[in-house]
């Protein structure tokens, strides 16, 4: 199958603006990805023609969207080929997920002396849940370091993991760097000594098929923002044998089986039992129409075409005199880079100027920054809508950027 990349771009309305005068090239879709005409129209479809509150009523609009919402959960695990749908718990995104796991699952199974390994590229999303659940339980965050290139030091694994070891999250791919982990190789490293296994995967499943099955991971992640659906929804897989041995988390309605005020409260089955209140469902029909564009594109033919992208980009780049790229030459979706002795927002503000918008800062990342010495960084981002045209802007634009400031 071909890439039409201009049939692609006029499914985005939002891509034909203009910004400060100049037709937008949008190069922060790692933060967050624009949707398509087919999400925008399935959320105002919802809410137009089928609202109601889900699990709760018997009349008719109700049912429906309990069953439209319940459908969504089926293709979610489909699009993940998780086992069953019950594997699949919604949530408001990647970092809802992440605090799901480390609070219930966490809080339930660490003693003190047990440790957790996570690595230095990660989001501040896996590391701050993973710290908080050590210093309630005792117990230690350990990290794997990472190679001067950029990639995860994976000979530092066997040294860090131990008899105490509980838990191994690590992300899929860096939001900074753009590393793609051996995430299977690890699971089976991690699996290999009993340790629980999570992966990050908020800025991968757009760029590549991901079967949580054939990477035999416990937990897996993403966000519907970034795969080009509604913000404040989200995706927690967990595997079915570890879902069921972990307590709720929140408490609340359409969490509960029974509740008396003498007896106390007993559960509903997972997922459910970790979905407590009203859900965001506006968001998980959008998250659905997400699901079933990125598939009817395909996520070979998806990955097919970023990676040529990518390719020319980093190539490209490498012409923009004084500019520092971080992280390894293969990668998905990101460059991250320095121009100069100049700080980011500087550079990021001149972009902006000339319609190009990439994200600047530490990028949630600050043990990262720590890592290269450095503050913040730019960071541009790269998926199925951007274009040869606007990478050579971003690289014209940061050559007359060098111009005007010096190195
Ligand atoms: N996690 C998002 C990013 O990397 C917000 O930009």
């Amino acid at each position: 199958m071909s890439f039409d990349l201009t049939r692609v771009r006029a499914d985005f309305p939002v891509l034909a603006r203009e910004v400060n005068g100049q037709p937008l090239a949008y190069l922060d879709s790692a933060a967050s990805a624009q949707k398509p005409q087919a999400v925008i129209d399935a959320e105002s479809h919802f809410y137009e023609h089928g609202y109601a509150a889900v699990h709760r009523g018997i009349h008719t609009l109700s049912a429906e969207a309990t069953t439209e919402m319940e459908e969504v959960r089926a293709h979610a695990a489909r699009f993940l080929n998780a086992a069953s749908p019950e594997e699949i718990v919604f949530v408001k995104g990647t970092t809802e997920g992440i605090n799901l796991v480390a609070s219930s699952w966490g809080g339930s199974q660490l003693q003190p002396g047990d440790n957790i390994i996570i690595t230095e590229m990660e989001h501040h999303a896996n590391i701050v849940p993973w710290q908080m659940v050590a210093e309630r339980t005792g117990a230690e965050v350990r990290f794997i370091p990472l190679t001067a290139d950029g990639e995860l030091d994976l000979a530092a694994l066997p040294k860090l993991m131990d008899s105490r070891t509980r838990m191994l999250a690590v992300t899929h791919v860096s939001n900074v760097l753009g590393t793609i982990n051996p995430v299977k190789e690890l699971v089976a490293q991690a699996k290999a000594a009993g340790v629980a296994t999570l992966i990050d995967g908020a800025q991968a499943v757009m760029h590549a098929k991901v079967d949580v099955q054939d990477l035999d991971c416990d937990f897996y992640l993403f966000s519907g923002h970034k795969i080009y659906g509604p913000s404040g929804i989200g995706i927690l897989y967990g595997r079915k044998a570890m879902l069921d041995q972990m307590p709720p988390w929140e408490g609340g309605g359409s969490m509960i089986a029974t509740v008396s005020l003498t007896a106390g409260t007993t559960y509903a089955a997972a997922p459910w039992r970790f979905e407590a209140g009203s859900p965001n469902t506006g968001g998980i029909m959008g998250l659905g129409a997400a699901l079933k564009w990125v598939e009817a594109l395909g996520l070979d033919n998806i990955a097919q075409r970023e990676q040529a992208l990518m390719r020319y980009a980093m190539d490209k780049l490498a012409s923009v005199p004084d500019l520092v790229i971080y992280g390894p030459q293969h990668r998905a979706g990101v460059i991250a880079f320095n121009l100069g002795k100049h700080h980011a927002y500087d550079v990021g503000s001149f972009l902006d100027r000339y319609g190009i918008a990439i994200r600047t800062g530490h990028h949630c990342a600050m043990p990262l920054m720590h890592h290269y010495d450095v503050p913040a960084m730019c960071r541009a981002s790269f998926v199925l809508y951007n274009s040869e045209e606007e990478v050579d802007r971003l690289a014209a634009g940061l050559t007359r950027i060098h111009m005007l400031l010096g190195g």
